[in-house]
């Protein structure tokens, strides 16, 4: 067993953990194993009669009163800190300087990715001295009319923000008197069910909206402790997910001390799925996890916290489960239903959008954020071939516009070899009635799908727009994208920004494809539904390719409703005019949605924590080895050029 290789703990941490319970419980119930997890779980002394006796969480540490078994088999097992590699990336963030004992190619990709780490405190600082140079020079008026326009703003702040704001704070959740997240929503008249939890993608534009404003305790302190449930032992029926994987949400419950029945303490409740409706694992909760650790860094200029030991093996155990192989022959990301935002069986089994969007942009992250060291070189280069064939792989085959379908329209089938251009045997009838009218000339968009002999052609709003934010898209697909939503105002945005896809699914096909699911119903819920919450990921990629004022436009409407709508969580109809049958009502990334795009509209440039530029070294770096092979032609050399105009 390799402890000192970063790449090994996983394999050597799991193990040790199922050991460790083993021991203690030779038999293996469920229940029993669960109550091993409990007694090593994060726990935070409460009592109940004196509630301010209970200590606040270290800032730093974050060490539990009772540590968990992950924690405790991580601390044992983590490979020191490199205090060299450390020092020597962040001098290589301002150096362009060969770096002792790495490869040239290695070296390359490295410093390139650091570069673009600049912090924004840095940007900010420089800002200052640059305001100090103005003054000096007698400009001392522009200065002044400036803080004028600041003010203007500040006095700007709509009732409905202000509403907002109040709601977003009275959603936090303490543990141990330190803010960790986000209720899901604070609705009074429906049930709670699991919505009185935090859940991982629910809380990042919440983050988002904290950190823009200054507040940054929160992220952190939910960064540190959803990284100590990643590696908790969980099961469904005795099996175990992989290590990796992190919690769709979690709950903080108060449960009696053991000795004293007045006392109670504190604990973090995390929920892998076990629990969730279908008992669907959340794949894209690592990936937003990734995602909210940079924008993190970024924002404040605190690296030291995505350098942390514990930081670097969460990430590494992340990326370890999604780089694993496995069976498939694409370089996307083989996941079951509903293991995203959508998270009911909705046919996006297989190899979704969303999930694909969402795992280039947590890669390009953390080819930014891993410490260089010898065990972190390879999993780099992993990570660089992946980001290589995946953007090729949906830029060249997620892609339809008028040119496309016309040609796919026009598709030989069966055929065999590796020159085939109908690649995935898909046969033209499959192109869908609706699809025919409804695909502009101008613009296009990534299919929500694609499999052997199967094209989802439904368009999915998160994974379009996190395309053009994470640069998967070629600039040119990011603009045709944004030109299709322009075009298709009225069936994406209409009375509600934004639908989660377009169309819903009707009559056999629901049937079938939802199981006659009664809350996905057509133009309902994920079905075609609304979600006012996708307002942050439209209006980051408007940003990004300089046209928010689209973003205005949607924000405007959106302003217009949700706060007379008491901010529910969708609507309804193909248009969006209901509020969503089963909606609830105040819900928090609703409310996070609408004041993050307000903040990104009113600093633009803060939406560069989140984006990514195009990365053209990329393009080039194919490991294919046809490229040397004689016998046949390296299809992605032959469709780069295609790719890239
Ligand atoms: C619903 C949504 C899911 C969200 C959860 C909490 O299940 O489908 O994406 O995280 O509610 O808001």
């Amino acid at each position: 067993m390799n402890v000192t290789g970063s790449m090994g703990i996983a394999v050597t941490v799991r193990p040790c953990c199922r050991l460790l319970v083993a021991q203690l419980f030779s038999e293996c119930p469920c229940h029993q194993r669960r109550a091993a997890a409990a007694f090593f779980f994060p726990r935070c002394p409460h009592d109940r009669r004196r509630a301010s006796k209970c200590p606040r969480a270290p800032a730093l540490s974050l060490a539990p009163q009772r540590r968990s078994a992950a924690s405790w088999v991580r601390a044992a097992l983590a490979p020191a800190r490199d205090e060299a590699a450390v020092s020597d990336a962040r001098r290589l963030s301002t150096a362009a300087g060969p770096v002792p004992g790495v490869d040239r190619a290695f070296e390359r990709i490295f410093v390139q990715g650091l570069a673009a780490v600049e912090p924004l405190v840095i940007e900010r600082v420089a800002e200052k001295e640059r305001m100090l140079a103005v003054e000096e020079t007698g400009k001392v008026e522009e200065v002044e009319e400036e803080q004028r326009a600041e003010v203007a703003k500040a006095r700007e702040v709509s009732e409905s923000e202000k509403e907002a704001w109040r709601l977003l704070k009275n959603a936090v959740v303490e543990y141990c008197g330190s803010p960790v997240g986000t209720v899901a929503a604070t609705d009074p008249a429906a049930e709670a069910l699991n919505y009185d939890q935090v859940f991982i993608r629910d809380f990042v534009p919440s983050a988002l909206a904290f950190l823009l404003k200054g507040d940054t305790e929160v992220v952190r302190n939910f960064l540190l402790y959803t990284l100590q449930l990643q590696s908790w032992e969980k099961t469904v029926d005795c099996y175990s997910p992989g290590q990796g994987l992190m919690p769709a949400s979690f709950k903080v419950r108060s449960v009696p001390l053991d000795v004293s029945k007045d006392e109670v303490e504190e604990m973090l409740d995390p929920d892998f799925g076990e629990s969730a409706i279908g008992r669907v694992a959340p794949v894209d909760s690592g990936l937003w996890w990734i995602i909210l650790l940079r924008a993190y860094g970024k924002i404040t200029g605190d690296y030291t916290l995505q350098e942390r030991v514990d930081v670097q093996t969460g990430i590494k155990l992340i990326l370890n489960l999604c780089l694993s192989d496995g069976f498939d022959m694409f370089p996307t990301l083989l996941v079951t239903d509903g293991s995203c935002m959508i998270d009911r069986r909705m046919g996006i089994h297989g190899h979704p959008l969303e999930i694909q969007a969402l795992f280039y942009s947590a890669l390009r992250c953390s080819r930014e954020m891993i410490v260089v060291n010898d065990g972190s070189k390879s999993l780099l280069r992993a990570i660089n071939n992946r980001l290589s064939a995946l953007s090729f792989h949906v830029r060249e085959y997620y892609w339809v516009d008028m040119k496309k379908i016309n040609e796919i329209y026009r598709y030989k089938t069966e055929e065999y070899s590796q020159d085939a251009i109908n690649k995935f045997n898909i046969y033209p009838e499959q192109i869908p009635g609706w699809l025919v009218d409804w695909v502009p000339e101008k613009g296009g968009y990534f299919i929500g799908n694609l499999q052997p002999a199967h094209m989802d052609f439904r368009f999915f709003s998160l994974g379009n727009l996190w395309a053009i934010v994470s640069s998967l898209a070629t600039p040119r697909q990011a603009e045709g994208i944004l030109d299709l939503i322009e075009e298709k105002w009225d069936d994406l945005v209409g009375n509600m920004p934004l639908k989660i896809c377009y169309p819903a699914l009707e009559y056999d096909e629901w049937r079938i494809i939802t199981g006659s699911d009664p809350k996905n119903t057509p133009w309902s819920y994920h079905n075609g539904g609304s979600w006012p919450t996708l307002l942050w990921q439209f209006t980051s990629a408007c940003i990004k390719m300089g046209r928010p004022e689209l973003a205005r436009k949607a924000i405007t409407i959106a302003e217009n409703r949700l706060s007379n709508d008491k901010w529910p969580e969708y609507y309804d109809t193909p248009t969006g005019r209901f509020i969503g049958k089963q909606s609830r009502l105040y819900q928090t990334w609703t409310i996070a949605g609408f004041l993050a795009s307000k903040l990104l509209l009113e600093n633009p440039e803060m939406a560069s924590i989140l984006t990514f530029e195009e990365d053209l070294e990329l393009l080039e770096g194919c490991a294919c080895s046809l490229i040397k092979s004689p016998r046949t032609q390296c299809s992605r050399r032959a469709a780069k050029s295609h790719v890239l105009h």
